[in-house]
């Protein structure tokens, strides 16, 4: 119905990314040394990748959220 559709797109938090998509999922070496930071917003321009676009969606909700930040290094 369209009451349910209007409940399920409300819970949604994926609003840009691959969204004709069933699922999103990306899959990534790294050199070592190499040093990333994966968004988890889902509002980047340049998703996986953050770029910042989370510094705006926290200042225009309370919201909190930021980068997952991975490095590769030798053990
Ligand atoms: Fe989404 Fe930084 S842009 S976490």
């Amino acid at each position: 119905s369209s009451t349910t559709r209007l409940h399920t797109t409300s819970k949604k938090i994926n609003h840009k990314i691959d969204t004709d998509a069933t699922k999103v999922v990306h899959q990534q070496s790294m050199e070592l040394g190499e040093k990333n930071g994966y968004c988890r917003c889902w509002k980047s321009d340049t998703f996986p990748y953050c770029n910042g676009a989370h510094m705006v969606h926290n200042k225009e909700t309370g919201d909190n959220v930021g980068p997952l930040i991975v490095m590769t290094e030798k053990l």
